[in-house]
């Protein structure tokens, strides 16, 4: 079949596939479609339509001193959020929250994008502007989650694998639509059940068929299997499994005909598992975390938007601050959930009359996280609450 095709390309008398690829990595404009027909079955191949807007778009997240806000997290994990403040899940609570946080004044400057749950994006604020609206006036980008989650791997160790493909284009079309120019797909891989190569694989092929959907979409696809932290190993464990998993994120990226320069990636900081005895400081994370980039991620990929996987406050922004000690050939930021909203939600508490300042303890963690961008966090005047780890066994997102 593959020869067939191969065949098909090489005598096809309008252009065959090598010039339709290299035209992709010149960013040329939309070649839409390409019709290979020698004999009557035809044979469609398409490239985005999207690519310069896609370079656009992740140069756009992947900006000097700014990161990712992820506030997607789906109605069952908001609920655990809120439950820990004493409030209900509701969605008039979702929504008083999420407005928190998008129209925290001056956000845009620390925050290059905010990733969405779905019903975050067709909402509004509780002034009954649209949530998109308001990010895009904060001069930032509103992207989706569009996984469905993580369900048994069967055949493997217990292990999960991440379902959302099926009908996955019509709904990125839609996102799109709404606003939406980036996307959010999260896997997990476990060492302690392993990782088994089937689980590896998995994730690693799920997310390059989600990346080349949401590419063909319009929207930049965040690449995210996150290694989680639970286990006893070392740091040179996690340092092994990440060397084999980003090996073949890339190979099925690029078998998917990926455009590299248009995606982003969220990796877990190589770290020793919670559990391990002998914990990192950040400059061991640094050199880990820097050396496994180095050995597996091409340059022309714009940005590499860590996760903070359960680590503190101010643990996630000691080690990006490490990792951006000397110039890297992406930008090195950051694309934490707990790590910039958990003062936030605490100061909160639910009270409108807390609304400035948990805003406030928003814009401190983005502020810092901004610094440590640019290599110049101090960690200076951080509070108790924010040196407080967030790791909890088994973590479901
Ligand atoms: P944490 O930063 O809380 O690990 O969340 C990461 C994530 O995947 C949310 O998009």
């Amino acid at each position: 079949m593959a020869s067939a095709s191969a065949t098909l390309l090489k005598s096809s008398p309008i252009i065959n596939k090598s010039e339709w690829i290299k035209g992709q990595n010149l960013r040329q404009p939309s070649v839409c479609v390409i019709r290979c027909h020698p004999t009557s079955a035809a044979l469609t191949i398409r490239a985005s339509s999207y690519a310069d807007e896609l370079v656009k778009t992740a140069k756009t997240i992947a900006s000097p001193g700014r990161g990712i806000l992820a506030m997607d997290e789906s109605n069952a994990t908001c609920g655990k959020r809120l439950d820990s403040i004493g409030l209900e899940n509701t969605e008039a609570n979702r929504q008083a929250y999420r407005t928190l946080l998008v129209s925290a004044p001056g956000l845009g400057e620390y925050i290059s994008g905010a990733i969405l749950f779905e019903e975050t994006l067709y909402q509004s604020t509780v002034d009954g502007k649209k949530m998109v609206d308001v990010l895009v006036e904060q001069n930032i980008v509103p992207g989706i989650k569009v996984d469905k989650g993580l369900v048994p791997l069967p055949g493997s160790n217990n292990e999960s694998w991440c379902q959302g493909l099926d009908g996955l284009s019509s709904r990125t079309a839609a996102y799109y639509q709404q606003g939406a120019r980036f996307a959010k797909w999260r896997t997990v891989v476990s060492i302690p059940n392993g990782p088994s190569a089937l689980a590896v694989k998995e994730a690693a092929w799920g997310l390059a068929r989600y990346a080349a959907i949401s590419q063909d979409s319009g929207l930049v696809p965040i690449v995210e299997p996150e290694i989680l932290l639970d286990g006893e190993h070392g740091i040179d464990r996690t340092f092994e499994v990440a060397q084999k998993v980003w090996a073949e994120v890339f190979f099925y990226l690029a078998e998917n005909n990926v455009l590299f320069e248009g995606i982003l990636l969220k990796p877990s900081m190589v770290t020793p598992g919670a559990e391990c005895k002998e914990k990192a400081t950040p400059q061991q994370v640094a050199d880990y975390t820097l050396k496994l980039l180095h050995r597996r991620i091409p340059p022309a990929v714009p940005g590499i938007m860590f996760l903070s996987g359960g680590q503190s406050e101010v643990e996630a922004t000691l080690n990006l601050n490490a990792m951006n000690q000397s110039p890297n050939p992406w930008h090195v930021s950051f694309s934490y959930a707990r790590a910039l909203q958990n003062t936030c939600l605490k100061t909160w508490g639910g009270r409108p009359e807390n609304v400035k300042a948990a805003q406030d303890a928003l814009l401190t963690r983005a502020k810092a996280n901004s610094l440590a961008q640019l290599g110049k966090y101090t960690g200076e005047g951080e509070s108790e609450e924010a040196k407080k780890g967030m790791f909890v066994k088994g973590y479901v997102y």
